[in-house]
């Protein structure tokens, strides 16, 4: 007797762990087509919601992101020749950076517009150290770069306005490079350019004999 209730209830137990267990799956199913049906876009999935037929829309005009507001102050006209920023080694260092990663593959590092991309093939962009782009204001080089120039593209989507800032300073320190005057320089340094100190010869020893007499 006892051993058949045993049994009994052993196999009931089992039954009601199985409805149990079926369930928790069916609820697990169901949930699981909820979360994998749900209506949604993925990035760049045509819509037939907007007329446009894309499910990614453009900012709503004059939005303006946070922290942007900030960058206005960096606006400057075409025609200012203001620099909007202190200058300091920093920055310079920094435009010396951002210019060789965005603009020697067609300007060149030294700015004569030899960059790899222009001698093969595209538009060769002029040189900064012909005479029109040495007189053109501050505004205009930070236009350039925002706006891009007949083949050029602008780069205001890769470069933040700071950052444009930095190489407009290294582009004048580039065109300075072959266009100062010696009055141009600081005291110190245009004592050492003007009396160089004497170079010291390497001293000349017997042929066949290096390092020569020891003294
Ligand atoms: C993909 C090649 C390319 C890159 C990269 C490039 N430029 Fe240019 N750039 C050109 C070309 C080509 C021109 C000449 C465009 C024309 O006359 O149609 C030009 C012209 C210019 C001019 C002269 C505009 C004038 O009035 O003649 C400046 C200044 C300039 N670029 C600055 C820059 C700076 C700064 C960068 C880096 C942020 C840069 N460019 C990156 C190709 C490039």
């Amino acid at each position: 007797m006892t051993s058949t209730s045993a049994t009994n209830s052993n196999s009931r137990c089992f039954a009601m762990a199985c409805v149990a267990a079926s369930f928790v799956l069916l609820a697990g199913c169901s949930l699981k087509q909820d979360m994998a049906q749900q209506p949604k876009n993925r990035p760049l999935s045509p819509s037939d919601f907007f007329t446009d037929g894309r499910s990614a829309r453009p900012f709503v005009e004059n939005t303006v992101a946070r922290g942007s507001v900030l960058d206005d102050e960096m606006i400057v006209s075409k025609e200012s020749n203001v620099f909007p920023l202190p200058l300091s080694q920093e920055l310079l260092e920094r435009g010396e950076n951002r210019y060789r990663i965005f603009c020697t593959p067609c300007h060149g590092l030294q700015g004569d517009g030899n960059g790899m991309v222009a001698m093969r093939g595209m538009k060769h962009p002029p040189s900064y150290h012909q005479d029109r782009l040495r007189q053109v204001p501050n505004g205009y080089i930070y236009d350039v770069i925002t706006n891009g120039f007949g083949a050029m593209l602008g780069y205001s989507a890769q470069l933040a306005p700071r950052d444009r800032w930095a190489i407009v300073a290294y582009v004048r320190a580039l065109q300075l490079s072959r266009n100062a005057k010696i009055s141009d320089l600081p005291p110190d340094v245009r004592e050492k350019v003007l009396h160089p100190p004497a170079e010291k010869k390497p001293e000349t020893h017997g042929a066949g004999a290096p390092g020569g007499k020891a003294e």
